[in-house]
């Protein structure tokens, strides 16, 4: 029996009489960057991963939200911006994102999901993050696509449970029982930035400020793409085959 490694996995070979099985027993993920347009589906991608790799989800929006559920300072002043479509300072997100890395769940890895989101962000997370804690993996990216007509579908249709965070769709992902969760009951709710008339901010935050975050990726060549207007489970196969190719 011996152990092997590489950047990113560990493998167990078991040699029995003549059949040698190989059989992975660890995959070290390392930091992703899951980035994406508003509703490409980030974050029902990133809980999928969550649960096969055994990694934290760690959306800032989900963060900054949760700010202003609790009202906090710093979701007091964010609350505004959110309802507005525009992005929140770099040095409040960047911050934010340097605190839950502190816990000890981002060990073998973790998803960024919508973060680094400006070429300011970037710049940090790629001074801060990449090479680091104790695989000391870089970071690599993956970029969800979905054309503009999908994504105001998938935004406005999109409802979450407030109890266990699931994701659905009313017209593309429904629940079982119209508006209650599958997995607890409770009633779904919708987003306050759900609506058309931000969304249409949020794309333009999006063109400006984070299709350049996307190209610096590309850029560096830690990058691969996948489309989006697939099934969810068919896009995340090709998210993580993504994923293992990266880290190859
Ligand atoms: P954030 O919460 O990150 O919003 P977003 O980027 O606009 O992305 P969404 O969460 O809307 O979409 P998603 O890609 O996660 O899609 P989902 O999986 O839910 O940010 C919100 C705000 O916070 C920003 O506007 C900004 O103000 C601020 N902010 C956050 N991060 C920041 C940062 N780094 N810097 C500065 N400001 C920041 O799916 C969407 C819908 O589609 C769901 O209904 C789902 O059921 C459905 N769906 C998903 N996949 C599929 C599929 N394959 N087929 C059919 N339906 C699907
Ligand atoms: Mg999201």
């Amino acid at each position: 029996m011996s152990v092997e490694g590489g950047p990113g996995k560990l493998a167990l070979t078991v040699v029995s009489g003549r059949m040698e099985d190989r059989e992975t027993l660890k995959f070290l993920p390392g930091p992703i960057l899951l980035l994406g347009a508003p509703g490409v589906g980030k974050g029902t991608q990133a809980k999928a991963l969550m649960s096969t790799w055994g990694i934290p989800q760690i959306s800032t929006g989900d963060l900054l939200r949760a700010n202003v559920s609790e009202g906090t300072a710093l979701g007091k002043q964010a609350k505004a911006v959110l309802d507005r479509g525009e992005l929140v300072s770099d040095d409040l997100v960047n911050e934010m994102v340097a605190e839950r890395l502190t816990k000890p769940d981002t060990a073998n890895g973790y998803i960024l999901d919508g973060y680094p989101r400006t070429l300011g962000q970037a710049a940090w997370a790629d001074r801060h993050l990449s090479g680091r804690g104790p695989a000391a993996l870089p970071l690599i990216a993956v970029s969800i696509e979905v054309g503009y007509n999908q994504l105001l579908r998938r935004i406005t249709g999109r409802r979450t449970c407030p109890v266990c965070k699931s994701i659905y769709n009313i017209y593309l992902q429904p629940p079982k029982v119209d508006e209650l969760c599958d997995l607890d009951g409770t009633p779904l709710t919708r987003r306050s930035d759900d609506t058309e008339e931000v969304f249409e901010e949020r794309m333009r935050a999006y063109e400006a400020q984070t299709a350049p975050v996307v190209e610096h990726y590309r850029a560096l060549g830690r990058f691969e793409h996948v489309d989006g207007e697939q099934p969810v489970e068919a896009v995340t196969a090709a998210v993580m085959d993504a994923v293992r190719r990266l880290r190859s």
